[in-house]
């Protein structure tokens, strides 16, 4: 039994890596399951909550009972979730978002031919999403970030929760063969803006969803 804490509320969770399009037949991705953000999704609907789940391409199949909205790019990403934010009381980002995109994006197969030995990508950011919602957040809505990261986790972290006005980060440390991107398992430090932080063990993605949902949930009722 999951408590109803989320009865009523529209959670919109993000999921999967970007696919930045080189032309018709490749694309640049990045290692991401999707599993964590559709854990999320699952604890979310079961606390009660309507769910939209804005999922770049994954092999996992959507819990049953969410809206799917499936994407590619970061772009299509950024437009799914600016235009569905307004009506939304929380927003969860666990998509892995693509840093870069390419320049531009060949109408036709990049062909190699005698003269071409090397090939130059050009590539550049791309929008960060979050930092665009936090321009448009209102007061009575939550945002929850992840932060996969390589070294310094706490300081990263921290720095990522105040520059895109966060409410909750999830940082795990994916220098780690054992948990994080692909792993069923996962361990993660849960940093809030009130500066309170705990780290969960190493435990399930299902786990880690239901705890990140209840800090939703008691974040969200005191707005
Ligand atoms: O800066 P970094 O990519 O590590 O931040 C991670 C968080 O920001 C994740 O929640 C991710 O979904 C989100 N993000 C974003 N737009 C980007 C890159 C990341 O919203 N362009």
């Amino acid at each position: 039994f999951t408590p109803q804490t989320l009865q009523g509320k529209s959670v919109i969770v993000t999921a999967g890596g970007t696919r930045e399009r080189l032309d018709p037949v490749r694309f640049l991705t990045n290692d991401s399951s999707g599993k964590m953000g559709y854990a999320v999704a699952a604890a979310a609907q079961q606390a009660g909550a309507n769910v939209t789940l804005i999922t770049a391409p994954t092999r996992l199949t959507p819990p049953a009972g969410v809206t799917v909205v499936p994407i590619q790019s970061t772009t299509d990403l950024a437009n799914a979730v600016l235009t569905r934010f307004p009506e939304a009381d929380a927003l969860v980002m666990a998509a892995a978002v693509a840093d870069f995109q390419p320049l531009t994006t060949a109408d036709q197969k990049i062909k190699k031919t005698k003269d071409n030995d090397e090939l130059i990508l050009k590539l550049k950011k791309t929008p960060d999403i979050l930092a665009e919602v936090a321009k448009i957040k209102r007061a009575d809505q939550v945002t929850v970030g992840f932060a996969a990261e390589t070294q310094n986790l706490l300081a990263n972290a921290q720095h990522k929760l105040e520059s895109k006005s966060l409410d909750l980060l999830a940082a795990n440390d994916v220098s780690r063969a054992d948990i994080g991107f692909n792993s069923d398992d996962n361990q993660v430090t849960f940093i809030q803006a009130d500066g309170v932080s705990d780290q969960t063990p190493k435990t399930s993605k299902t786990r880690i969803a239901a705890a990140l949902v209840a800090k939703l949930a008691t974040i969200l009722a005191t707005k």
